[in-house]
């Protein structure tokens, strides 16, 4: 339903005038100033390199200057691109931004129960409806209730007026990127963390969502386990008035199919992946991240997308930390790396094995430049010293997660994206996201197996002037 094929694309008419406006406007709730957001001091690598990110113990105690560091990294602006438009902590396809981010608080002594949304242009949290809401919020996300509750949702129409269909795609990848900014941001201010990644249903009306415009993608509850988790009847709610996000917005019957496929009144259980085939004879990796490295704060702060790749190979030391940073030992994805000459690992197709860090030659064959034309023909991605191709084993997607492994794994693509930007940030090196494809192209390059799903690719290696941090 998604796919790009190269003869068979209509021509993308951009309708300008009736572009989106990429921030949430509320006539009738003001945002709240929270303290100068305080930067996430934690070190860098071990946050990244551990699943999930552990809470740092030097952290002070969650205020009010916390939450704001917290929420300025998770979703927040971190610069302002060429044309003035303002650039955010996670990446976004076409710089779009259809994820949002809410989050409910109760029993912090500095901050009003309720549920909130996180203004990025006001760098605040604005109340959208008052009230204990840490027993409702358990009952989408799973487990106790908790302090606070974190929701990640997409407003399909910023995605939709640029990709049609394929918006569906972007919006959740956007979601894990923004998912990996939220997990790292609350490990770092000492926070546990409990990932659900399929929200009850009854989510969407808890955040007073237009079921046709927003969706509900993923949560993470975090902080004290509390007594007093509200009424069990919530009292009726009208969301406060939302101005339009332009003149027209208009939806798409395809993609609200697809985010409804297999939507359950509880939130779903933690799935458990298999653990995937390693072939003989493959190439250990040693991800040893280097002893001083800069604080987690500082690399969010400087990602960016980097497209000025040079032509330089990589160390297996460097290549062991991208790939260990992006990609947990289990999951729904699946890992090709395409690798240039000139590195430590001969140039060549390699499934990478999370668990085991190995790599396993496919196919000794410079495969980028054949990447790069089916990434429609942006040249760039050839010149990369590292493409990482993720995609999903359908079958094993269905037979583990139903009708929601197709969402699970986008999510999980998204989340593993942003890990190797900032890992590659770290390593004074660029990366970029490449959503735009011919999946039958990607796949052939790849050497993926008949029927696998492309579903992200991204670029890294060493750039001209790298990020400075
Ligand atoms: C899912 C996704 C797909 C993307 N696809 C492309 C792409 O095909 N080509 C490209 O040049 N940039 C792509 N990007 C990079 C975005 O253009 C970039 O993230 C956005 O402009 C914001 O800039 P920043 O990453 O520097 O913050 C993609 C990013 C994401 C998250």
């Amino acid at each position: 339903m998604t796919a790009y094929r190269r003869h068979s694309m209509g021509g993308g008419f951009m309708d300008w005038a009736n572009q989106p406006w990429p921030f949430k406007r509320y006539p009738y709730a003001a945002t709240q100033a929270l303290d100068e957001p305080r930067p996430l001091q934690s070190e860098f690598w071990p946050t990244l390199l551990a699943w999930p990110p552990p809470p740092d113990p030097d952290a002070p105690p969650l205020d009010s200057a916390g939450l704001a560091g917290l929420l300025s990294l998770a979703a927040g602006l971190t610069a302002q691109g060429q044309s003035g438009t303002f650039l955010r902590s996670p990446a976004s396809a076409g710089g779009l931004y259809p994820a949002e981010l809410y989050f409910s608080a109760s029993g912090l002594e500095w901050l009003e129960d309720g549920l909130w949304h996180y203004a990025p242009e006001a760098g605040a949290p604005r109340l959208l409806r008052p009230g204990n809401l840490a027993g409702a919020s358990a009952e989408t996300l799973g487990g106790e209730p908790r302090e606070l509750n974190f929701f990640i949702t997409a407003l399909l129409w910023r995605s939709i007026w640029k990709y049609h269909t394929r918006a569906w795609r972007y919006c959740l990848l956007d979601g894990g990127h923004l998912l990996a900014c939220l997990e790292l941001a609350l490990a770092a201010c000492g926070l546990e963390q409990r990932l659900c990644l399929d929200p009850a249903a009854a989510g969407g009306k808890l955040l007073g969502l237009t079921p046709e415009r927003e969706a509900l993608l993923t949560g993470v509850s975090a902080g004290a386990a509390l007594d007093h988790s509200g009424p069990d009847q919530l009292p009726a709610w009208q969301p406060p008035r939302e101005e339009p996000l332009s003149a027209r917005e208009q939806s798409d019957p395809d993609i609200l199919a697809a985010a409804a496929l297999g939507q359950s009144e509880a939130p779903g259980p933690a799935l458990e992946w298999p653990d995937q085939p390693a072939p003989r004879g493959a190439i250990r990796l040693s991800p040893a991240p280097p002893e001083e490295g800069p604080s987690l704060g500082r690399v969010m702060q400087a990602r960016r997308s980097r497209r000025n790749f040079m032509p330089q190979g990589l160390s297996a030391g460097h290549t062991a930390l991208l790939l260990a940073a992006a990609l947990p030992e289990a999951g729904p994805l699946r890992a090709t790396v395409l690798l240039g000459a000139g590195g430590e690992v001969p140039a060549g197709v390699y499934g990478y094995h999370p668990g085991k860090k190995t790599l396993s030659m496919q196919e000794p064959q410079d495969r980028r430049i054949r990447a790069a034309r089916a990434c429609l023909d942006q040249a760039w991605v050839g010149r990369a010293a590292l493409n990482l191709v993720l995609w999903a084993d359908p079958k094993q997607l269905s037979a583990v997660a139903g009708k929601r492994g197709y969402r699970l794994a986008m999510l999980a693509a998204g989340r593993a994206g942003q890990r190797l930007y900032l890992a590659a940030t770290a390593l004074g090196m660029g990366c970029c996201g490449v959503g735009a494809f011919y999946d039958d192209e990607v796949a052939a390059a790849a050497e993926l197996p008949a029927g696998a799903w492309p579903l992200y690719l991204l670029a890294a290696g060493p750039v001209k002037g790298g990020p400075q941090i």
